[in-house]
């Protein structure tokens, strides 16, 4: 492994603390390992180029050296400002076989508390190799897709947008970006978007917007759908966030989550997982919902189901986890209970109107802490804000343990295979992966787990019309 100069991270000598907890991941994370034994000879992704966009945690650590194992190149950014632990990207940096003074590792762009140019600076790096692109991405929440689609939109137009028509602060950003780099380079990004062969999408949000892109004929490459293998949404969204979303709430304020009334934004999977965690603390859950099946399946749960603006006068703790936008308006929280919490677990800080609250008429901010805000109202009341509005359990927390990302990354491995070695399989749309291998996903996390499989007999599997070995389901089997 050569010597890496390329790359930034707060600081290289927490590389070995890094590698300690990368080190404790691994034995937590089967899934990935076993792909590296499986695949460590015929080493499948000889010569890919992989750019990640997935926050640079501990866990995105052990997945990036899976796929560097079997034989790809990486360059990696996070997806979010607040994720990255900075001893996680020193390490993947330094590299197994490197140190913090001899970097042998991947280039990574990434640390915590990045401001929005940092941010798609960071991405416009990870996705810049000295040949030109990359062939594959990983994204989580699709900015690294996006920004290669709006580089070749502008490209083609031969014009960027003004500022002024900016729909967001990161838009801006992108739009200041994709300005210098036309000016250099006409033809960047068209170049860059020919060499791709297909990204792997891991969270919701970023797989709505890649249906979007291909029902408009916009999308570029095809797409593997990560997010809806059953073994990593029903997983990761859920039991991913159940874990993480209480330890972002304590970390952030240390509150007492028992007796509390709680109100969970959207019963969609990572709201279950959500509920279910604020139960078992012993909270008072109210679940809000507009898709009266999660509505009735909250009820049913045991959950009572109002609208947030019922809930406004008795909630303690608020958290948003719908994927949508402006869920938690400012005038919700000019109405809340002095020392609401108010957190979001969806991918984008849209969820809770921040540009809102900033222009509301007499509000201060304090800043309790990093990640930590107080906003206070004229009134004399004050509502806490986590993580800017950003996801809470990546900006106050640690995001997911090991196990569960091991689910998610084996998918995110296998789809990179998928892509780079048949690709022939998958034209340009969005794809998901077969079934065989979402049950394979789950086959590999079974005997840590010390789970024991019943078999068919042929005589009942022929009974119930499948194979002993699976498929198990048909695809629209919902779990
Ligand atoms: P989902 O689609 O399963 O659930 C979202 C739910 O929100 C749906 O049931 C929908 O009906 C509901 N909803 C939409 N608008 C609403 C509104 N105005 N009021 C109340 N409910 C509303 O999506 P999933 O998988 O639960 O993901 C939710 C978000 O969390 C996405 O942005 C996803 O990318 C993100 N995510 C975050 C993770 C994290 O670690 N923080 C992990 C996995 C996903």
């Amino acid at each position: 492994m050569p010597v890496v100069s390329d790359f930034k991270v707060a600081d290289l000598s927490l590389a070995e603390f890094g590698r300690r907890e990368i080190g404790m991941a691994e034995h937590e994370m089967p899934g990935l390992m076993a792909l590296r034994e499986e695949y460590a000879a015929a080493r499948p992704l000889q010569g890919a180029r992989i750019t990640g966009s997935l926050h640079m945690t501990v866990q995105t650590a052990v997945l990036i050296e899976t796929l560097v194992a079997l034989g790809a190149q990486v360059r990696w950014a996070s997806c979010n400002i607040f994720s990255t632990q900075d001893h996680a990207a020193a390490a993947v940096v330094a590299g197994p076989h490197g140190t913090a003074q001899e970097p042998r590792g991947v280039p990574v762009f990434a640390w915590k508390g990045e401001s929005l140019e940092d941010y798609w600076w960071c991405t416009e790096r990870a996705l810049t190799w000295p040949e030109g692109g990359p062939h594959l991405i990983v994204d989580d929440g699709g900015d690294a897709t996006l920004l290669v689609h709006k580089g070749v939109e502008y490209e083609k137009a031969g014009t960027v947008p003004p500022a002024s028509s900016a729909a967001s602060r990161d838009e801006v950003v992108i739009l200041e970006l994709l300005r210098r780099s036309l000016a250099e380079d006409a033809r960047r990004w068209t170049t860059v978007a020919q060499g791709i062969r297909g990204v792997s999408e891991e969270t919701t949000t970023g797989v709505l917007r890649l249906y979007d892109m291909h029902r408009s004929g916009h999308l570029l490459f095809p797409a593997i759908n990560v997010n809806d293998s059953v073994t990593k949404s029903k997983f990761d969204n859920r039991y991913g966030c159940r874990h993480s979303l209480i330890d972002g709430i304590k970390r952030g304020t240390d509150v007492l989550i028992g007796g509390k009334t709680v109100v969970v934004c959207g019963y969609g999977d990572v709201g279950k997982g959500c509920a279910e965690a604020l139960r078992g603390q012993g909270a008072k859950v109210t679940v809000t919902e507009v898709d009266p099946i999660c509505a009735l399946q909250a009820a049913m749960d045991g959950y009572s189901v109002a609208t947030l603006e019922e809930m406004l006068p008795t909630a303690d703790i608020v958290v948003t986890a719908t994927g949508n936008r402006d869920i938690v308006k400012a005038e919700h929280m000019a109405r809340m209970k002095h020392q609401t919490v108010v957190g979001n677990i969806g991918h984008f800080d849209n969820e809770i109107d921040m540009a809102g609250l900033e222009a509301f008429p007499g509000v201060r901010r304090v800043t309790v802490k990093p990640q930590v805000d107080l906003w206070e109202f004229p009134d004399g009341h004050a509502v806490i804000v986590l993580s800017e509005g950003r996801l809470l359990n990546l900006g106050n927390a640690t995001g997911h343990p090991s196990f569960v990302m091991s689910t998610s990354f084996a998918n995110q491995v296998i789809a990179q295979l998928e892509l780079f070695a048949r690709s022939q399989e998958y034209p340009v749309g969005v794809h998901r992966l077969p079934k065989a291998l979402d049950e394979k996903v789950a086959r590999l996390h079974l005997e840590a787990l010390n789970v024991h499989l019943t078999r068919l007999t042929q005589q009942q599997a022929d009974y119930i019309g499948i194979s002993p070995d699976g498929p198990f389901k048909p695809d629209h089997y919902r779990y």
